[in-house]
């Protein structure tokens, strides 16, 4: 999503003349678009100021004014914070106010002090960002699309309901009319997002409220568009209604991501997430049933407070009955002004280490074999890029896989017939099965 944000800074600071460059040393303004999801993440922000100070300093001293901006969760989450440690930074904005950027840049060149915009504004921001006449890079074939933000679920260890503020969803048709200049411009494979993606409840040209499955089919009846994906969903909104689009459209991709957390009942119950490991095994035997050949990416938490060997061992078979072809785990990270970093039996970091190392060797085993179960498979693969060797072109596979071929760059832009021959750490070689052409 932060990749989407930082598009639309761009859009919006174009018409005052701006445009993007290389390196921070040629900006005349640079803007830092933070994380705070995990500590690891908020560090990296005063670590980053500390450099781009420095390059503030070199290009003042030879006479060119640099404004410093921080973006995103951090500057929401801890705006006064960053002014009283970087003095230098000249705007912090938090994530729901990137349309008013034009106004602060001019407050700031004007008034030299810094300007800080973290309030929740009233306005949405989508309905005052202007259109995006391009996607993310001129050019691209894939491209993120955001039709959902905030999150109301508050599960115990998430900064993202005090960051992102309450689930807003956008309208259908400007979802739709967004869809569709991506696509004439060239995309063809859109990642909806949204932090609660699937509890996508936009506003349609109908009067009523359309829920994710039934904007799936509006976007996949758009010509062109021919892979559509969607991120992150919560298990507790993966209804029915949306399982069948799954089993419906083709557009869909056959890879879903679909955090779980944890495999114990007691912590996901502790956690906030509203449902047991149990009802996550049903969800995956609907969407198997739906749709044989998709495959499941997830996030774990290991050691969130009151974790014990028992509930870890919960996870591990959890993950050993489900089988993700991806996942990303982390060490539950203390986050300020939620419930569980004020809660008791906080599990000692040694612990967390312990688990995280055991858990990422199972999900790596998992993930090698789902790759090696490709080896010999013929699949669909948009070709993106020229790849990394000469005569080389890349593309992905359905399940996001970057797979690589010999052939000719005639061919990027098209989905086309791949024998896989070979897996690599994280991606796939493959032959060309012949020039047949898929769409
Ligand atoms: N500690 C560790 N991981 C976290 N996540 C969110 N908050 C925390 C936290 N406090 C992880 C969750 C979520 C992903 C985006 O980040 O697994 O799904
Ligand atoms: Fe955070 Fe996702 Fe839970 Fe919302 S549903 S609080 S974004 S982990």
């Amino acid at each position: 999503m932060n990749v989407y944000d930082s598009a639309r800074m761009s859009d919006v600071l174009r018409p005052l003349g701006y445009q993007p460059v290389d390196t921070p040393d040629a900006a005349d303004m640079i803007i830092l678009n933070t994380c705070h999801i995990r500590d690891r993440a908020a560090e990296k922000v005063f670590s980053e100021l500390g450099r781009l100070r420095k390059i503030k300093e070199a290009r003042e001293t030879a006479g060119q004014p640099t404004i410093i901006a921080v973006a995103g969760c951090v500057a929401q989450a801890e705006g006064q914070e960053i002014l009283a440690r970087a003095p230098y930074v000249d705007i912090v904005l938090g994530p729901q106010t990137y349309h008013r950027l034009p106004e602060m840049v001019a407050r700031a060149a004007r008034a030299g002090g810094a300007v800080i915009e973290t309030d929740f504004p009233a306005e949405q921001k989508f309905d005052f960002l202007p259109d995006t006449a391009a996607p993310q890079t001129p050019g691209n074939l894939t491209a993120f699309l955001t039709i959902q933000e905030g999150c109301d679920k508050f599960c115990s260890f998430c900064v993202v309901p005090y960051t992102r503020g309450a689930e807003v969803s956008r309208s259908v048709i400007s979802v739709l009319a967004e869809a569709r200049r991506m696509v004439e411009s060239g995309v063809q494979d859109i990642s909806l997002l949204g932090q609660n993606v699937n509890a996508y409840h936009g506003t349609g040209p109908d009067g009523e409220v359309w829920d994710l499955a039934r904007l799936a089919y509006a976007l996949a009846a758009i010509p062109g568009l021919n892979r559509i994906r969607y991120a992150t969903s919560h298990p507790r909104d993966m209804d029915d209604a949306l399982i069948a689009a799954h089993r419906d459209l083709p557009e869909l991709m056959p890879y879903l991501h679909l955090p779980v957390q944890s495999g114990s009942d007691k912590i996901l119950r502790a956690m906030n997430r509203g449902h047991t490991a149990d009802d996550y095994r049903e969800i995956v035997r609907k969407l198997h049933a739906a749709r044989p050949d998709l495959a499941l990416s997830s996030d774990f938490i290991v050691g969130h407070p009151g974790e014990t060997d028992e509930d870890f061992e919960a996870t591990m078979q959890l993950v050993r009955d489900v089988t993700f072809a991806q996942a990303y785990s982390f060490k539950y990270s203390q986050r300020p002004g939620t419930p569980a970093a004020g809660a008791p039996l906080q599990v000692p970091e040694d612990v967390k280490d312990a688990r995280l190392q055991a858990l990422q060797a199972l999900l790596r085993e998992q993930q090698d074999a789902f790759n090696q179960s490709l080896v010999g498979q013929t699949v669909p693969v948009l070709f993106t890029s020229e790849g990394r060797k000469p005569g080389q072109i890349s593309g992905r596979s359905p399940w996001l896989q970057p797979v690589h071929v010999t052939g000719s760059p005639d061919l990027i832009g098209r989905e086309v017939p791949v024998r896989i021959t070979e897996r690599l750490t994280n991606s796939l070689n493959g032959i060309l099965e012949e020039e047949k052409v898929y769409a």
